[in-house]
């Protein structure tokens, strides 16, 4: 292979006919699956890294290495072999990224950023240290009782490391809730009175360009904490979605943010906007972009990694999506109910993430509903979640 960076300086009239880049992605889940088909539509190939063989981005990707991310060596052979390295998870270990970068090699979102924004309690000093609206909050090595009563309840308790899709994020309203106190560093933060929960992708690549999409409405699922329900645009008025955009923007260019990143964020009931946190990957919120937007999040990142002009965002029509998970209590061979309903439903498209097992609340794949009206893509969304769910059989 002979393709070389500077082919990805975005202003090169020339591109090789193919690879255009060569892609190394850490983590082979969902989001790497969905970047990589786009990474490759464009003409990349694409190197990935996860511990499992069948990964679900292994399964589309060029290449896959077998290897954890904590795995200096296997981190550095995918490195090495790509133009352009990413991740789409963020519990990697950034120190061997930042010793890799530091060689000369290419990773975006930089490992820097990573290392702030993987500790809960970096990436909200950060925040503060920037003006931008949060939760008040304070740092806890070991958190007790004591501690939490003196900062003052309700409290939301977050592990500094390590959390996602809820895990992680304990809710404290008294004293009474002793046994929900997390025992790892973590940070109190103030609970915040939700009217409700958005969320804003924002794309900015190396030359500093930057595109917001549509602010989105998340409903969560109170069992698993898990995004239950997304809606695109947000039943927000124009004013404020601006508002929340502008917000979004801010945050990634006060990150020196390089990729995509899914902002989320609280409106209060007194109709302020907090963030909450960032990811530095696509993210569950913007899913939808892949049926209903010009460009999707993933082609999105790609082009902002590999310093391309960035697309379009526009939202052609109203969407919504909902996750498929694992029925609570089924473990085994993944087995999906409903399909044949989802495919029957006209402006449904399925997305289904092969994993083979199927573990309760575990993601197995999403839909995305587009419709003339919210209303009437929100009957649809509704009617599908309850249709269509994903059973582990006894067997793998
Ligand atoms: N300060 C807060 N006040 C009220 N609810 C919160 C607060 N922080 C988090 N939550 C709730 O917990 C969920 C998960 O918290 P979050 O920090 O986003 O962790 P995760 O990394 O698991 O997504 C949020 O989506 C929100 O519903
Ligand atoms: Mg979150």
């Amino acid at each position: 292979m002979t393709s070389s960076t500077s082919n990805t300086a975005g202003d090169a009239r020339l591109m090789p006919a193919g690879p255009l880049a060569r892609v190394g992605i850490i983590g082979g889940g969902q989001l790497g699956r969905m970047m990589t088909k786009k990474a490759k539509q464009l003409g990349c190939e694409v190197h990935v890294l996860d511990p499992y063989p069948q990964s679900p981005a292994g399964m589309v990707a060029t290449y896959q290495t077998v290897g954890r991310f904590d795995d200096a060596e296997k981190i550095r052979e995918v490195v090495e072999a790509c133009d352009v390295t990413t991740y789409d998870i963020e519990h990697i270990d950034a120190e061997i990224l930042a010793t890799l970068e530091a060689e000369g090699h290419v990773i975006f979102p930089r490992p820097a950023l990573l290392a702030i924004i993987q500790d809960k309690l970096l990436q909200k000093e950060h925040l503060v240290a920037h003006d931008i609206p949060t939760s008040p909050f304070v740092a806890v090595d070991e958190p007790t009782m004591a501690d939490a009563e003196a900062f003052g309840f309700p409290l939301v308790q977050k592990a500094r490391k390590g959390g996602y899709d809820g895990k992680g994020v304990s809710v404290i309203r008294s004293k009474d809730d002793i046994e929900n106190i997390l025992h790892c560093p973590s940070i109190f933060e103030k609970m915040v009175d939700i009217e409700m929960e958005l969320a804003v992708m924002v794309a900015r690549n190396a030359h500093g360009e930057i595109a917001t999409y549509p602010v989105t409405e998340m409903e969560f699922d109170a069992r698993a904490n898990l995004l239950d329900l997304l809606l695109v645009p947000a039943r927000i008025s124009d004013s404020l979605a601006d508002q929340a955009r502008a917000m979004a923007a801010d945050v990634v260019t006060a990150f020196d943010g390089v990729g995509i990143f899914g902002v989320e964020m609280f409106l209060n009931k007194a109709g302020e906007l907090l963030i909450n946190e960032v990811a530095p990957r696509p993210h569950n919120s913007g899913h939808y972009t892949l049926d209903a937007c010009a460009t999707c999040q993933f082609e999105q990142h790609i082009r902002a990694i590999l310093g391309l002009p960035l697309g379009a965002t526009k939202l052609w029509a109203p969407a919504t999506m909902i996750n498929l998970i694992g029925e609570p209590g089924s473990t085994g061979a993944a087995q999906i109910e409903g399909m044949r309903d989802a495919l029957a439903t006209p402006g449904a498209t399925v997305h289904i993430y092969g994993k083979n097992e199927c573990r309760p609340f575990r993601k197995m794949g999403h839909i995305t509903v587009v419709d003339d009206s919210m209303d009437a893509a929100l009957e649809k969304a509704a009617k599908l979640r309850d249709l269509v769910t994903f059973h582990g059989a006894d067997k793998l």
